[in-house]
Formats: C-alpha cells, sequence, structure tokens
C-alpha cells in the first residue's frame, strides 16, 4: 500500500496516540486537574458535605480495594457520561488512590 504524505502523517499519529498510554505511567497531575475540573462539584454537593474530596475519604465508602475504586471511576465515568478516555480514567483513579484510598497495587 503506498500512501501519501497526509495518510503516512495520520497512520503516525493514529499510532503514537494508540499505542502510548498503554505504555506511559499514569500522569498523576493529569488526574487531578481532571478531578478538580469533572468530579469535585458534583461530589461536593450530592455527598452533602460541601467538599468534593470528603466523599473519597467517607467512613461508609463502598470503596474497599483499588479495584473497586477502578470501577466505581468507571461508573462514575459512563454513567454520567463524562466522556473520559480510558488513560484519562486510568490517571484520575491514580491520582485518587495515591491522594486518598492508598491502596496498594
Ligand atoms: C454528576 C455527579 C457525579 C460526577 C460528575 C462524578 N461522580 Fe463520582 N460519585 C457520585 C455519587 C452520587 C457517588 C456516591 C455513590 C454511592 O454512594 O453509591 C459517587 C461516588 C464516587 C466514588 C466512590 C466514593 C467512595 O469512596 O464511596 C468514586 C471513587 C467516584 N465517585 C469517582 C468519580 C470520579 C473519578 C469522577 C470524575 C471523573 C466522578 N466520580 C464524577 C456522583 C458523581
Amino acid at each position: 500500500m503506498k500512501l501519501n504524505p497526509n495518510q503516512f502523517v495520520f497512520v503516525l499519529i493514529f499510532t503514537f496516540s494508540l499505542g502510548m498510554p498503554v505504555f506511559a505511567a499514569p500522569d498523576l497531575a493529569n488526574g487531578k486537574a481532571i478531578d478538580e475540573r469533572k468530579c469535585y462539584a458534583c461530589h461536593a454537593k450530592k455527598s452533602g458535605f460541601g467538599n468534593g474530596d470528603m466523599i473519597y475519604t467517607r467512613s461508609d465508602s463502598k470503596v474497599t480495594s483499588l479495584a473497586k475504586l477502578k470501577s466505581m471511576v468507571a461508573m462514575c465515568n459512563s454513567e454520567l457520561r463524562l466522556d473520559l478516555f480510558p488513560e484519562d480514567e486510568a490517571d484520575v483513579t491514580a491520582f485518587i488512590n495515591r491522594q486518598f484510598y492508598k491502596f496498594k497495587p
């Protein structure tokens, strides 16, 4: 198959954008930014604490393992149609775990 230059650049970018995040370590700064932008306000309101961090540290948390944390983040993401990419979901999970839950991997 012969590609013209535009197609070649497209294939290159596509390959890298798919391939990179799989190998990259989680980006905690990106995770924090996502939490602040997409998660904090709703948690502050829904939890009744007026503080979006406190839902992660509440004593009646159902999140008791890293696996449950991942599925809870995935649930908030898909239920609420936040449209996070899988790598963003991984970043925000890693940030929340590092900051609040502190589960061992
Ligand atoms: C529109 C509102 C809303 C948004 C936006 C939202 N969540 Fe939630 N989230 C909730 C509610 C409500 C609960 C509590 C669910 C329950 O008690 O079962 C919750 C609970 C959680 C929990 C479990 C907390 C615990 O320990 O009990 C995690 C983790 C979580 N959300 C992650 C996220 C992340 C990450 C995002 C952003 C990418 C996000 N949520 C965005 C409404 C939201």
